[in-house]
C-alpha cells in the first residue's frame, strides 16, 4: 500500500490541469446500456473509480475499451449478456447502483446488488426505487440484491423526489428516456453532473428539458443512438485545488476551471480572504493576506456549498484566524477527517453534524489516516501548511479521485511524494 509524504511549503507558483469530473463519468458511463450502438465518452479521468465502472460495464457484457492513455472511454453495449451486477463489484463503489435504471430501461430486467454503507454515512437507496417504482418498475429486495422487472416496459410518470438526490435523479432520468410517455422529476438534483448527463442523452437522441433547474421533463422515445461526449470538468478536484495556494501562499491557475462550477464555494474563499479570477484559460486563486479568516459554511445541495468540499474546507479553517462552524447537512458522518487533524495540533469540537474549530498559528506534521476520499485530500492540504513532515496512509482512498495528485502539486512547487508502505 502506498502513503503520502508531505513536507511544509512555501508559496505555490504555476498552473494545474482540472481533469473531467469522475462523478460525471461514472453516470455517463452506464448511459451506454441505453443504446446498442457505441458511446464515447472523452476527457475522462483516469482514476481508479472509473476502472471499476468498466469491470462492471464488462461484467454485464458491454465492451469498454480505454483509449489515449485512459482520456478516452470507447463503450458499446450491443451484447449485453448478464443483467446482474455482482455484490463483488458493487460494494467497491456505491455508483455501481447507477446500472440499474439504464438496464430496467433497455433489458426490462436487472438484479443489483444494494451497495450497503461507507464511512461517511448509511446511504439508502429509498429514492432511487421509489422514482423507478413511479415508472412502473415491481423491485424486491432479496438476499441483499435488488430484484427489478418491468415487463410491460416502463412508462412515463410525475414524482417528487423527498431531498434532491444526485444518484436517484440520474438513475430514474437514464429510465425515463426510453419511458412510454412522459416524465416529471420534481425536486431533482441540480449539480451540474446532472447537466452533462442530460447533454450526453440528448446526444444520444433523448428529449429532455429543465436539467440544472429542480423540474426536469423527459419525453421517452423508442431508442437511443450512438454519440461522442465530452465530461464536464471536475469541480470538486477544481475546489480542492483553489485551496492549495490558501495553505502555502503564492498564485496558482487551474486550467479549465469555471466559475459558475464553483460560485457558492468561490464566495466563501472570498469572505476568507482568497481571490478567485477568471482567466482565458480557467482560475487564478490567490491568497491577500498571510492569514485566512474564518468562515461559517453549511452543506447544501447544489448550488450550495458542497459536502464534497466540506473536509478540505475545515483543513484551511484550522489555520484560519478565528472560530468557524460547519455544518453538515448532507451525510450524517463526513467528520471522520476531524480527529486526523486533531492529531496535527488543530482544535476542533464535533456535536453530531456541526463541527466548530478554532484557528491555530501553526499545525505540526503527523503520521494521520485516510478513511475516505475526501478527507484524504484535506490531510494532505493540512499537510502542506504543518511544520515539519505528514504521513498520510491509505491514500488507495485518494487514488479514487485524484489522478497522480504529486505531480499536479508538485509541479507548483509542494513538497510531496508518494511512497511504498514498510
Ligand atoms: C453523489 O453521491 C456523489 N457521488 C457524492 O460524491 C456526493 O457527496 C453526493 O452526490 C452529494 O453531492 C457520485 O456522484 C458518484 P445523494 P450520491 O443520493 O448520489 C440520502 C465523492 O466524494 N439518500 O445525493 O450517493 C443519502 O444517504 C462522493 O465524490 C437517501 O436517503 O448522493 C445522503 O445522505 C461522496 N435515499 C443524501 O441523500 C436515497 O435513495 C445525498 O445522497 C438516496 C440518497
Amino acid at each position: 500500500m502506498d502513503s503520502i509524504v508531505v513536507r511544509g511549503n512555501g508559496p505555490l507558483k504555476g498552473q494545474i490541469p482540472i481533469a473531467g469530473a469522475k462523478n460525471a463519468c461514472l453516470t455517463l458511463m452506464p448511459a451506454t446500456i441505453l443504446s446498442e450502438e457505441p458511446l464515447t465518452l472523452t476527457n475522462a479521468p483516469r482514476l481508479s473509480d472509473i476502472k471499476t465502472m468498466t469491470t462492471l460495464l464488462q461484467s454485464l457484457g458491454a465492451e469498454v475499451t480505454s483509449l489515449q492513455d485512459g482520456k478516452v472511454q470507447a463503450m458499446s453495449s450491443h451484447n449485453l449478456d448478464n443483467h446482474v451486477a455482482d455484490y463483488d463489484i458493487v460494494r467497491k463503489m456505491r455508483a455501481s447502483n447507477l446500472v440499474l435504471g439504464p438496464m430496467l430501461a433497455r433489458l426490462g430486467h436487472a438484479v443489483v446488488s444494494l451497495p450497503g454503507g461507507c464511512a461517511i454515512g448509511a446511504r439508502p437507496m429509498d429514492l432511487h426505487i421509489y422514482g423507478l417504482e413511479k415508472l412502473g418498475a415491481e423491485i424486491e429486495l432479496k438476499d441483499g440484491y435488488l430484484h427489478a422487472k418491468a415487463p410491460g416496459g416502463l412508462k412515463g410518470a410525475e414524482m417528487e423526489l423527498a431531498f434532491a438526490s444526485v444518484g436517484a435523479t440520474e438513475n430514474i432520468l437514464m429510465a425515463a428516456t426510453l419511458a412510454k410517455g412522459t416524465t416529471v422529476i420534481r425536486n431533482a438534483a441540480r449539480e451540474p453532473e446532472i447537466v452533462d448527463l442530460a447533454d450526453c442523452l440528448r446526444a444520444m437522441g433523448a428529449q429532455i428539458e429543465g436539467d440544472g433547474t429542480s423540474e426536469i421533463v423527459v419525453q421517452g422515445v423508442d431508442r437511443l443512438h450512438g454519440a461522442t461526449h465530452q465530461v464536464v470538468t471536475d469541480r470538486i478536484e477544481l475546489g480542492t485545488f483553489m485551496l492549495a495556494p490558501a495553505f502555502c501562499g503564492g498564485e496558482v491557475e487551474l486550467l479549465g476551471g469555471r466559475m459558475d462550477l464553483v460560485q457558492s464555494f468561490a464566495e466563501k474563499l472570498d469572505l476568507a480572504g482568497i481571490d478567485v479570477t477568471e482567466t482565458k484559460a480557467g482560475l487564478k486563486v490567490a491568497r491577500r493576506s498571510d492569514r485566512v479568516k474564518a468562515v461559517d459554511v453549511t452543506t447544501e445541495p447544489f448550488p450550495g456549498f458542497p459536502t464534497d468540499l466540506q473536509a478540505q474546507f475545515m483543513a484551511l479553517m484550522c489555520i484560519a484566524e478565528g472560530t468557524s462552524v460547519l455544518e453538515e447537512k448532507i451525510f450524517e458522518n463526513r467528520f471522520m477527517h476531524a480527529p486526523e487533524l486533531i492529531r496535527m495540533g488543530a482544535s476542533i469540537e464535533v456535536h453530531g453534524g456541526t463541527a466548530t474549530v478554532h484557528g491555530v498559528e501553526q499545525l505540526k506534521g503527523a503520521r494521520v489516516m485516510a478513511t475516505d476520499l475526501r478527507a484524504s485530500v484535506s490531510l494532505i492540504l493540512a499537510g502542506m501548511a504543518a511544520e515539519g513532515e505528514t504521513v498520510v496512509s491509505r491514500v488507495y482512498h485518494l487514488d479514487r479521485g485524484y489522478e497522480r495528485i504529486e505531480d499536479k502539486l508538485g509541479a507548483v512547487g509542494a513538497h510531496i511524494e508518494r511512497v511504498k508502505d514498510q
